[in-house]
C-alpha cells in the first residue's frame, strides 16, 4: 500500500505536469515574451491576436530574442544553438481566432490591453468553449484578477500570473491567488511558472500585486521630481542606477514599460482610490501619452531613440 506521503508526491506531480499546451490572447511585447519562454521549456504555445500584423512581429521579435539567448546558452555550439532556435519555433503557432484554439489547451493566458471590460467580454466568450479542466489566467499589471473572472463560470479555475519586461530576461513571476482561485489551479500556475524556469512568488489580489505596486509609485514620484525641477531625467536616472543599484533608471524604464501603461495604471488606482497621494497621475505623463509619445515603441518618450 501506497503512504499517504508518496499518494500526496504522485499527486503534486501530476498537477505540476498539468500545463503542457497554451493559449496565449495578446501578441504584444508581453504575450510574445511569455510564448516564448513556454516554448523554449517545451510547452506546446498558439499566440492569438485579432491583428495578423502584430503576429507576424511577435513571432519576429520571438526569433530575434531566441537568437540573443542562444548566441549566450550555446556560445561553444553554434548548431545546437540553432536546433535549439527552430525547435522552439516550431512548439509556436499563430491564429487570429481564439475561438478556434482553446479546444484542447490546458491554459489561457491573457495579455491583451489594460482594460477591464475588453478582458472580461474575452473571457466570458472562451468560458462557453473551453474544456471545463482549462485555467483561465490573466497577466494584468493594475486590475482585480477578480473582477475579470467575474463574467466566467470557473471562478475557481482561474487566477494571475504577471511577467516582466523582457520576460526572457526577467527572472520573476507573481503567480495571484484571487478570491475564488482553487488551491488545485494555484498550484498549477506555480507549477507552471517554475517550469519555465522562472521564480515565483504567491501574492494576494491587491492593486499591482507586490511589485508594480512598488515600482509604479517610485515611477510617478520620479516624474515628479523631474516635473518640479528637482533634477533632470538624466540626473535623475543616473543617480538611480549608481546610487541604488537599479539596471535602468526611473525614465529609462518608463520608456522602456511603456508611458500608457504606466499612465492607464496609475489612472485606473487613482479612480479607485483618489485620496491616496501615491496614485496622483502626472500631468506631464498623460501630456506625453496624448502627443502619441509612448518610449521606446513610438520612437519617444522621455527620450528620443528615433535614428536620424
Ligand atoms: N531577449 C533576449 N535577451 C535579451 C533581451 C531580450 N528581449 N533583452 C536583453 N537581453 C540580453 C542581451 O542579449 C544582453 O546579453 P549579454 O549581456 O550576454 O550581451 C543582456 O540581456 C543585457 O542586455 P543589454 O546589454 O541590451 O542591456 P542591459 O544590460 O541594460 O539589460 C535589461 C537590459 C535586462 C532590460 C536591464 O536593463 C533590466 O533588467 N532593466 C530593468 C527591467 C525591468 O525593471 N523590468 C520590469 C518592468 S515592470 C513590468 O514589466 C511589469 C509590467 O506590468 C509593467
Amino acid at each position: 500500500m501506497m503512504s499517504h506521503q508518496i499518494v500526496r508526491g504522485m499527486s503534486t506531480a501530476c498537477r505540476m505536469s498539468q500545463i503542457k499546451k497554451l493559449v496565449v490572447v495578446g501578441g504584444g511585447q508581453m504575450g510574445a515574451g511569455i510564448a516564448q519562454v513556454s516554448a523554449a521549456t517545451g510547452h506546446e504555445v498558439t499566440i492569438c491576436d485579432v491583428n495578423e500584423d502584430v503576429l507576424t512581429k511577435s513571432t519576429a521579435a520571438i526569433e530575434k530574442s531566441l537568437q540573443r539567448v542562444a548566441s549566450k546558452k550555446f556560445a561553444e555550439n553554434p548548431d545546437q544553438g540553432k536546433s535549439f532556435i527552430s525547435e522552439t519555433m516550431s512548439r509556436i503557432q499563430t491564429s487570429t481566432d481564439p475561438r478556434s484554439c482553446v479546444g484542447d489547451v490546458d491554459l489561457v493566458l491573457e495579455a491583451i490591453v489594460e482594460n477591464l471590460k475588453i478582458k472580461q467580454d474575452l473571457f466570458k466568450d472562451l468560458d462557453s468553449i473551453a474544456p471545463a479542466h482549462t485555467i483561465f489566467a490573466t497577466n494584468t499589471s493594475s486590475l482585480p484578477v477578480r473582477d475579470i473572472a467575474a463574467n466566467t463560470t470557473r471562478k475557481d479555475r482561474f487566477g494571475g500570473v504577471h511577467f516582466f519586461n523582457p520576460v526572457p530576461m526577467m527572472k520573476l513571476v507573481e503567480v495571484v491567488k484571487a478570491y475564488d482561485t482553487s488551491q488545485d489551479t494555484f498550484d498549477a500556475l506555480l507549477a507552471w511558472g517554475k517550469a519555465l524556469g522562472k521564480t515565483v512568488v504567491s501574492c494576494k489580489d491587491t492593486p499591482g500585486f507586490l511589485v508594480n505596486r512598488l515600482l509604479v509609485p517610485y515611477l510617478l514620484e520620479a516624474v515628479r521630481l523631474y516635473e518640479r525641477g528637482d533634477g533632470t531625467k538624466e540626473d535623475i536616472d543616473t543617480a538611480m542606477k549608481l546610487g541604488a543599484g537599479y539596471p535602468m533608471g526611473p525614465f529609462q524604464l518608463l520608456d522602456y514599460v511603456g508611458l500608457d501603461t504606466s499612465k492607464f495604471i496609475i489612472a485606473g488606482w487613482h479612480e479607485m482610490d483618489p485620496t491616496n497621494p501615491l496614485f496622483k497621475p502626472s500631468p506631464l505623463l498623460d501630456r506625453l501619452v496624448a502627443e502619441g509619445k509612448l518610449g521606446m515603441k513610438s520612437g519617444e518618450g522621455f527620450y528620443s531613440y528615433r535614428k536620424y
